[in-house]
């Protein structure tokens, strides 16, 4: 090889920093046999020079300010790696106005900035490339580029935050509780610098955005999306899902409405029945699977987060890169082709659902419960109650969970209002939607 090395920028050594450094050390020879290109990292943009590292790396790669690498006519690539959006906007933006290539993992630059930044890579015909933004080690970004590119996707529906779905299956397999787990979750490298946007769905969304906007061609706006996320589930949710052949997982779902040129886009902890796999996925695992209408259903499975899977990720669009670099002409990412679609109001959208109510336990308590819902047209599939307990004041209680047919949220919402105004009927039950995902979509 006596072609001229490509010269990378790393800005940011974090944990996932960290593992895309060592990973460029480690298996250069394998990357440079398998694109035929040679490349080295030639500087390496941190917050603290100074700072003890877990990596060992020359000094003098390091600098302090990011706009060394953007400046520097000699670094071909840039990886953006500094998380947050304010700095890393400005920092991606003057990457692609020096036409460098850049390969980023931050899903909220995308969700908040990706119309613009995107636009901007079209009209600098400089490639941006974000698969460790979604997912973590799993390929669905070039997946759903590249080889499902022939596919209308009727719908996606995924475990996409490796927090959370840790969180919640240390809480059900272990009887951890929520906040054991999450600090587990933040010593492992699996949560974000702050884990408010893990735990309250945020990251999820932010990254169902992006999946969103590949899916079905245009950049969405990450406002009036649904997004509940995984602080009100409790244990007792946990027993009770069980029992109905049900795990709790924090779910999204993306679904196209053709006929109203609609989407439908939610992230909330779900019911997902124990015979569909989405179910079985554990620990930091994430998982996505994929209605299009020719492959049908395919479901991608793999580590969501952390240092390793995560670099593998950037590392392979670091080589994508490189072979645009290589070959100007060719522009392998992502452009925009359709025009905006409108989101379909959360009110609408229409699942089964369960419902705990914590109640006195006395008679006609069913039967009020069974009435509200009657009138606003809700049917009941099934119900359950736990065993009598004294509440503290000396009142029998009990939960009641009544499984409801399908229908839309907002008559839910309508007929739980209802409730609030009958006594012995605790006024905030809690709700889950019961994510039917079968072959059809
Ligand atoms: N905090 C994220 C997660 C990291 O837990 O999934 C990967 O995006």
């Amino acid at each position: 090889m006596s072609e001229r090395a490509l010269q990378i920028g790393l800005a940011g050594l974090g944990t996932v920093g960290t593992g895309v450094y060592e990973t460029l050390c480690r298996n250069r020879e394998l990357l440079q046999a398998r694109t035929g290109i040679p490349f080295r990292v030639k500087r390496v943009a941190v917050r603290d020079i100074h700072r003890k590292r877990d990596v060992e790396i020359d000094p003098e790669l390091l600098t302090a300010d990011w706009r060394d690498l953007v400046e520097d006519p000699e670094i071909d690539i840039v990886i953006e790696l500094i998380g947050g959006t304010e700095e890393a906007h400005r920092l991606v933006e003057e990457a692609l106005r020096a036409h460098k290539p850049v390969v980023t993992g931050n899903k909220a630059l995308l969700a908040e900035f990706g119309g613009e930044l995107f636009r901007l890579s079209a009209e600098t015909k400089t490639p941006l490339y974000f698969e460790a933004s979604c997912g973590g080690g799993i390929p669905i970004i070039q997946s759903l580029q590249s080889s499902l590119v022939c596919n209308y996707v009727r719908r996606i529906a995924g475990i996409i935050n490796g927090t959370s779905n840790y969180i919640l299956s240390s809480m059900e397999r272990k009887g951890v509780s929520f906040e054991e787990a999450l600090a587990a979750a933040q010593r492992k490298g699996y949560a974000e610098a702050d884990p408010t946007l893990d735990v309250n769905g945020w990251d999820a969304a932010h990254k169902a955005l992006i999946l969103a906007m590949l899916a079905y061609g245009t950049p969405l706006s990450p406002e009036n999306i649904s997004v509940y996320g995984i602080e009100r589930v409790t244990p007792t949710d946990f027993r009770f899902a069980r029992e109905l052949g049900y795990n709790i997982k924090l779910l999204v779902v993306i679904r196209h409405h053709g006929e109203r040129n609609a989407l439908e886009l939610r992230v909330q902890p779900s019911f997902v029945s124990h015979k569909h796999m989405l179910s079985n996925v554990y620990g930091v695992f994430n998982a996505i699977a994929v209605h299009g209408d020719i492959v049908g259903e395919t479901i991608f499975y793999g580590r969501g987060a952390g240092k390793n899977p995560t670099a593998s990720a950037v590392i392979g669009d670091v080589m994508l890169a490189m072979r645009d670099c290589r070959h100007p002409e060719h522009h392998s990412g992502f452009h925009p082709y359709t025009k905006q679609l409108s989101l379909l109001p959360q009110e609408e959208t229409v699942t089964p659902y369960y419902v705990r109510f914590h109640v006195a336990d006395k008679p006609g308590v069913i039967a009020t419960i069974a009435a509200e819902l009657a009138r606003y047209d809700i049917g009941i599939s099934g119900t359950m109650s736990s065993a009598r307990r004294e509440d503290g004041e000396g009142e029998d209680t009990c939960d009641l969970v009544f499984m409801l047919h399908a229908c839309p949220w907002g008559k839910l919402c309508e007929a739980l209002r209802a409730l609030r105004v009958h006594e012995g009927i605790g006024p905030h039950p809690a709700v889950f939607r019961i994510e039917t995902l079968n072959e059809e979509a």
